[in-house]
């Protein structure tokens, strides 16, 4: 099947041909899956399915993971000022993208969608088509100079004023060997003073380790992480509080209950003086 592609080199309407995989479960259709979307396929429900099977929380996981991102950009946006995201693993549109949240509590502000995934790219484009503060490009997060070097992302986003770069949901899935702690410091270094980084990813704890068997055969292996791990990649910023934490517990804004303890995805903003 194919899914249209912007050409980078063209205008907003350029479309070119991108390859849909439709015999690999894709981590970003799965992710759908979990969060009850249609945007997938047999491939993808029954390799979610196994995951459910050994994890049976994580559809909570998931929607917990949404609502950490939803209150996080409605943080940056409301409270600091923020009016340029960078959100790198977009994921399929759901309720409450990155741009909607930003944009109502700041009209102006402006969001470059970043995924390798080219159903999500394809629903991005479309639901994005005639909004002017955004720009959806096909991207790696294990490519970061390709992403902050691209002229259509550097035409939306001035990297000399305070940026908010999102890296929700991704970072579990790149691998030791590819150096997530160097790809970090390379948009920590490339973003202004005032910026935020703001990070999930899913914890290493026995909830979750049995599940990660079913990832081998994804686009992407589930790559779990300690909670000293994943605030490393914090390292040189100045983490908001509460710090780096269970995202249900990231300033919630209502009761915490029982089953939200559940959720082993952590979650924190860093913030570069
Ligand atoms: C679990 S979803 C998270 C979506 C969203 N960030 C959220 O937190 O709700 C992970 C997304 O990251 C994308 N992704 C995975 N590896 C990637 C990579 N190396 N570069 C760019 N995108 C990637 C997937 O295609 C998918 O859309």
């Amino acid at each position: 099947m194919e899914a249209p592609e912007r050409d980078p080199g063209q205008g907003s309407q350029a479309v070119v041909p991108g390859h849909l995989d439709l015999d690999t479960p894709s981590v970003a259709r799965m992710y759908d899956y979990y969060l009850g979307g249609k945007d997938n396929l047999p491939v993808d429900r029954e390799c979610a399915e196994e995951v459910i099977r050994k994890t049976p929380h994580v559809r909570l996981m998931a929607r917990s993971n949404r609502d950490f991102l939803g209150r996080a950009v409605r943080f940056l946006a409301g409270e600091c000022g923020i009016t340029q995201f960078l959100d790198i693993g977009t994921g399929l549109p759901t309720q409450g993208n990155v741009h909607q949240v930003a944009q109502q509590a700041c009209p102006r502000a402006r969001v470059v969608y970043v995924d390798n995934d080219p159903l999500v790219l394809a629903h991005a484009r479309a639901l994005l088509a005639d909004n002017p503060n955004t720009h959806v490009m096909a991207g790696d997060l294990r490519e970061p100079w390709h992403i902050l070097g691209d002229p259509h992302v550097r035409g939306v986003l001035n990297f000399g004023e305070p940026v908010a770069v999102l890296l929700c949901a991704i970072l579990h899935f790149i691998r030791d060997s590819e150096d997530p702690y160097a790809i970090v410091e390379t948009f920590v270094r490339a973003m202004a003073p005032g910026s935020y980084l703001v990070i999930s990813h899913a914890e290493l704890h026995r909830d979750l380790k049995a599940a990660t068997a079913a990832y081998d055969r994804a686009s992407a292996p589930a790559v779990l992480r300690t909670l000293v791990e994943v605030a490393g990649f914090f390292d040189g910023l100045q983490l908001v509080q509460p710090g780096v934490v269970y995202v249900p517990l990231w300033r919630p804004d209502g009761p915490v209950f029982t089953d939200d303890l559940r959720v082993r995805i952590l979650g924190g903003i860093g913030h570069k003086r």
